[in-house]
């Protein structure tokens, strides 16, 4: 059945679990975490970036979410905007079905220029009050993601800011985190902390210096009652860089987010976990080698099967670290 974020997150918080937050961009990705939260028990966060809805057509997505429903009645699925980047798009989605959209004011609408906080809460604040009127939640953001090591906003694919950024603009104000919580009343709020998107977030380890998870345990003693949202959490295992390298990829060392920070995050008020990358280096990894190993095949599903099944293993293990499994 559909769900809004609002309804699973507080449902989450009220049993202590964490919810992991899985983008797609086509049927094999939808399949595949449908198919983990199956066997897992667990409820569902399916998001789509603004590219996804590009790539894969708002109709296609609409279409899919509905067919997920009706194969996994007892999947409780929340359909949620990823990175919304205005009024507009979030209004789109919304028409489109999606029963959350999260308002991504941190930057302004072209993705890329950090944004004024004042901005930030009007824009948040419009998105509030339309999507309320429709029973859709919204996620905030507060703080922009990027490295704490560089300065850096997110490096892949284009999106993400621009210029070097200051440790004021990488790390949510705790205080400032109060204010925009009363003054949007988002459902829940996304805060950043050294988390960038994509592969590349770390040069090491990551440990306080470069990941402060200690910024989450103060915005949660602030607002216990809100839900949040951890940004840039793959954890891009070491085992799929191999897979990748091993198999003609030309991946350099990197590390992500590691699945017990995560569990700490959880701890303390986490409630929604965004993971893409990780998903998108299983499937990736099984494509690779499925094709190295035969190279006169060409028929996709023999691929994109594996492709799948790597990518249900990673999901289910994300619903059993996360406390998700057994929810639905
Ligand atoms: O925002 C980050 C998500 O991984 C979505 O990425 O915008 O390339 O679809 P995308
Ligand atoms: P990753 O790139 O770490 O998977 O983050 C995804 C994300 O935050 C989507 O909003
Ligand atoms: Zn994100």
């Amino acid at each position: 059945a559909r769900i809004t974020l609002r309804q699973l997150l507080d449902h989450a918080a009220e049993h202590s679990y964490g919810v992991p937050a899985f983008n797609i961009n086509n049927m094999e990705q939808g399949l595949a975490i449908a198919a983990a939260a199956d066997a897992c028990n667990a409820p569902l966060i399916i998001q789509a970036s603004r590219g996804a809805r590009q790539y894969a057509n708002d109709i296609m997505l609409a279409k899919m979410i509905d067919a997920l429903v009706e194969i996994y009645p007892h999947i409780p699925i929340c359909m949620h905007l990823d990175h919304g980047n205005g009024p507009t798009t979030c209004l789109t989605a919304i028409q489109s079905g999606f029963t959350s959209v999260m308002m991504d004011g941190s930057l302004e609408a072209d993705g890329k220029t950090p944004a004024s906080y004042e901005y930030n809460v009007d824009v948040t604040k419009s998105v509030t009050e339309m999507a309320h009127f429709g029973g859709v939640s919204v996620e905030g953001e507060l703080g922009v993601l990027g490295s704490l090591e560089t300065g850096m906003g997110d490096q892949e694919d284009g999106h993400g800011a621009e210029g070097v950024l200051s440790h004021d603009q990488l790390l949510t104000d705790p205080q400032q985190a109060v204010d925009f919580v009363k003054k949007t009343k988002v459902d829940a709020l996304a805060i950043a902390m050294g988390t960038s998107h994509g592969a590349y977030k770390f040069t090491r380890k990551p440990d306080g210096d470069i990941l402060a998870m200690g910024v989450i345990e103060k915005i949660h003693q602030l607002l216990p009652n809100t839900h949040l949202v951890m940004h840039g959490s793959s954890s891009v295992p070491q085992d799929l860089q191999e897979i990748i390298n091993q198999y003609g990829g030309e991946m350099p060392q990197t590390w992500g987010v590691p699945v017990e920070e995560i569990q700490r995050g959880i701890k303390n008020g986490v409630r929604k976990v965004n993971i893409d990358t990780d998903n998108r280096m299983a499937m990736t990894g099984q494509i690779r080698r499925v094709l190295s190993e035969n190279r006169g095949e060409f028929d996709p599903r023999k691929y994109l099967k594996p492709a799948m099944d790597a990518m249900t293993k990673l999901c289910k293990d994300r619903f059993e670290a996360f406390g998700t499994a057994g929810w639905a």
